[in-house]
């Protein structure tokens, strides 16, 4: 019908390069994050490359990982990189005092890391520990993964079973330095990330990209004082945002079960994402207008009440439809920005809050933020192009709304036109005609995740409740192409000619 929502992309004005590393991950030393979701040893009864579990590690690979994060998070400003390298039966035991009081043997440490990145065929972002280490300590941890010398920080890699240096593509200097990290007011950590910065050093042409822990939600003094103060390297400002249901860190709401109000809250919620980085672009845009900085979202997801009967401090959590919608608004919204936002991670990889994988010992189980991630590969590295929304629909509970529907449009790698359409509303599907400028559409082809429910999850017995579907479209005559998209559903299609 005539009243129909109508999105026009112009293919002929692309826009930023959508970085593949805005589909980077998150691994901390966490829960089961990485001991039982990643890696079990070599003499694990469950089936291994190495020591890394063969399931996880295959089906990371299909989503084409880019980047990971390691070792932290909050876990980073107490980790000892030296308690983690070599032989493991001689690494000492610490307390993981974030995460469970667990005991941590530091059997996955720098070099697991790497492998595990070699593994995937990502790249590598390490955070180093400023809360409770010194400039010396992360100096010669940058060293011991970069050098080429024969300086007796390189030699004890060599001791240890790696020759060549590894490549990093980003050094966090700290991480919440407002919270977990130390409980540090903005100008106090620009100083010490001054500090600290002076002796970061690696050999010629192997500098990773440096980032300044920042902000969150609405504080934007931290992008603010960084992109002011800090004279030393600084490639990009990191900023954290947890979607929360209810957004009450006392009841944070449930992972399943939930009434379509907190279906709407959440989307309301996550959305805000829109609002915080314009106005931390604004800053950046004042403060940097070479656009030199890169403004890395490097913590994002859903995070609710811990299951019942679970250690809380493990953050693990179920994953359904609602977590699908959650992770493709958000990539839509950093498409949008991808001028400054280069680089982002969810949190996090593997049984640790919106998780693209849960296991239970040898059991394993992709969710469905995992798909979404598979659906979106088309968009790494390609160039955003503009669109307009003609008559856009809205979702409507009680007399708050939201938009009906949020798009993204990009030219791929490969030269194809992809658009991916996210339908909010849980209850009514909506018609959307699709047209770009100059070129007669004749079909859409690709992948859609719905499912009846709003809650809908795979679960360990029932893998399979909630998987893509392939979908496909005609255009009638020489009308315009109609893609009907069923209510709460994520798709993304090549349009062609
Ligand atoms: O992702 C879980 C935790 O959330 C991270 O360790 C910390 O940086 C954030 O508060």
């Amino acid at each position: 019908a005539e009243d129909n929502p109508k999105i026009t992309i112009d293919s002929t004005r692309p826009g930023a390069t959508i970085n593949r590393d805005i589909y980077g991950q998150f691994a901390e030393h966490l829960g089961r994050g990485i001991y039982e979701g990643i890696w079990v040893g070599k003499d694990s009864e469950i089936e291994n490359i190495n020591g890394f579990r063969t399931d996880v590690i295959e089906a990371l690979r299909e989503i084409n990982v880019p980047l990971v994060r390691w070792p932290g998070g909050c876990f980073a400003d107490e980790y000892r990189w030296r308690d983690g390298i070599g032989p493991r039966d001689q690494r000492p035991v610490r307390v993981n005092t974030h995460w469970g009081g667990v005991e941590e043997d530091n059997a996955f440490g720098t070099h697991e890391f790497f492998e595990l990145v070699e593994l995937l065929g990502a790249e590598a972002y390490v955070n180093g520990n400023l809360g409770t280490g010194n400039p010396r300590e992360m100096a010669e941890w940058l060293e011991y993964m970069t050098g080429t010398s024969n300086s007796v920080v390189v030699e004890e890699r060599r001791k240890n079973g790696r020759d060549a240096p590894w490549k990093i593509a980003y050094f966090g200097v700290g991480n919440e330095a407002w919270g977990c990290g130390g409980h540090m007011r903005p100008a106090y950590y620009a100083d010490l990330y001054n500090h600290f910065a002076t002796f970061l050093k690696t050999p010629r042409g192997s500098e990773p990209k440096f980032v300044a822990s920042g902000g969150h939600t609405t504080d934007t003094s931290w992008t603010d004082v960084l992109s002011k103060n800090v004279q030393r390297q600084m490639d990009g400002i990191s900023f954290h945002f947890y979607t929360l249901p209810t957004a009450n860190w006392d009841d944070k709401g449930e992972s399943t079960g939930f009434p379509e109000d907190q279906w709407f809250a959440t989307l309301w919620q996550t959305l805000r994402m829109d609002e915080f980085i314009r106005l931390n672009k604004k800053v950046l845009d004042k403060n940097d207008p070479e656009k030199k900085l890169g403004f890395y979202v490097d913590e994002w997801g859903t995070w609710y009440n811990p299951e019942e009967g679970r250690e809380p401090g493990f953050l693990y959590q179920q994953n359904t439809l609602r977590d699908a919608v959650v992770a493709a608004l958000n990539f839509n919204v950093f498409h949008e920005h991808a001028d400054r936002v280069h680089m982002t991670n969810i949190a996090q990889m593997v049984n640790v809050l919106q998780a693209m994988i849960l296991t239970d010992k040898e059991k394993m189980v992709l969710t469905p933020t995992y798909h979404v991630y598979d659906l979106y590969q088309v968009f790494q590295d390609a160039t955003a192009l503009p669109f307009e929304i003609e008559n856009p629909s809205s979702y409507r509970v009680g007399d708050q709304s939201l938009p009906g529907i949020s798009a993204s449009a990009a030219r791929g790698k490969d030269g194809q036109i992809y658009l991916s359409l996210v339908n909010l509303d849980p209850n009514q599907s909506q018609n959307i005609s699709v047209d770009v400028k100059g070129l007669e559409l004749t079909r859409a082809d690709g992948r859609l995740i719905t499912a009846d429910t709003m809650d809908a999850h795979n679960t360990f017995v029932a893998p399979n409740q909630i998987v893509p579907g392939d979908y496909q479209a005609e255009a009638e005559g020489s009308g315009a192409l109609q893609l009907e998209v069923p209510a709460k559903s994520v798709l993304v299609v090549a349009l062609k000619n």
